[in-house]
C-alpha cells in the first residue's frame, strides 16, 4: 500500500472534526488524494450502525444495548469501512483521514465500558485484518471541558456519565503512552491555530516521506 493513513482520536467535543478538515485542505494542497471519513458511519451499513449504536433500538421494551454487543457493533463498523473505504483507497495512493479508529474501541469499551482491553484489541484486529494507522493525532483534554462544547443533545454514549468519561480520556493517554511512535499528543484546550500549527507541522514531515 502506498497511501497513508492517519486518524484522529478524542473524547467527545474535543475539535477533531475542525482539524481534520484543515488536514483535509493542507494535503489537497500539496497535490494529494485525500479521503476523509468516520468511525461509526463511514459506509452505508457503517450509518445503519451508527444509528443503532448511537440512539439505541427503539420500543418501550427495547433493553439498552450490552456491552459486549457494543463492542460487536463498532468492530463490525470498522471491518467494512476498512474493506470498503480504507483499504481501496490506500491501494490508490490516498491520504485517508479517519475521524476515530481502533483507539476509539479500546478508549470507550475497554477503557469506559471496562471490557477487557487485549480481547477488544485482538476483535478489531481481527475485523481490520491488522490494519493501524501511520499516525493518531490524539486531542486531549478534560472532558468536563469538551462536554460544554457539544452544540447537540447527547447521545447515548455522551450521556454515559462523568465516570466513564474520565475513564475513557485515561485509557486514550496510555494508549499514547505504550505507542509513542504513533501518536502525538496534542493539548486540544488551547486555541484552534495552536492545536492546527502543532498538527501541520508534524503532518508536513509525514507527507513529505
Ligand atoms: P463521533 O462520531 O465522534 O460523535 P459525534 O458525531 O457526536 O461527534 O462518535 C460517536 C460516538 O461513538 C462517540 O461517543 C465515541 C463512540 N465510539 C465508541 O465508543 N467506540 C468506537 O470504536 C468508536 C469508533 C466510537
Amino acid at each position: 500500500m502506498s497511501g497513508m493513513f492517519v486518524s484522529f482520536e478524542g473524547v467527545d467535543g474535543v475539535g477533531k472534526t475542525t482539524q481534520v478538515e484543515r488536514l483535509r485542505s493542507y494535503a489537497e494542497g500539496l497535490g494529494r488524494e485525500v479521503v476523509v471519513t468516520r468511525e461509526p458511519g463511514g459506509t452505508g451499513l457503517g450509518v445503519a450502525l451508527r444509528q443503532l449504536l448511537l440512539h439505541g433500538v427503539s420500543g418501550d421494551d427495547a433493553a439498552d444495548i450490552a456491552p459486549r454487543t457494543e463492542a460487536l457493533l463498532f468492530a463490525a463498523d470498522r471491518a467494512q469501512h476498512v474493506a470498503e473505504v480504507i483499504r481501496p483507497a490506500l491501494e490508490r495512493g490516498a491520504v485517508v483521514i479517519s475521524d476515530r479508529y481502533i483507539d476509539s474501541s479500546l478508549a470507550y469499551q475497554a477503557g469506559g465500558r471496562e471490557l477487557a482491553q487485549g480481547e477488544v484489541r485482538q476483535l478489531s484486529l481481527w475485523a481490520t485484518n491488522d490494519l493501524l494507522p501511520e499516525r493518531t493525532y490524539l486531542l486531549d483534554m478534560d472532558p468536563k471541558a469538551s462536554h460544554g462544547r457539544l452544540e447537540h443533545s447527547e447521545d447515548r454514549m455522551e450521556s454515559a456519565g462523568g465516570g466513564f468519561q474520565e475513564r475513557t480520556r485515561q485509557a486514550f493517554l496510555d494508549l499514547a503512552e505504550r505507542e509513542p511512535g504513533r501518536f502525538r499528543v496534542i493539548d486540544a484546550a488551547r486555541p484552534v491555530d495552536e492545536v492546527w500549527e502543532r498538527i501541520r507541522l508534524d503532518a508536513e514531515a509525514l507527507l513529505a516521506k
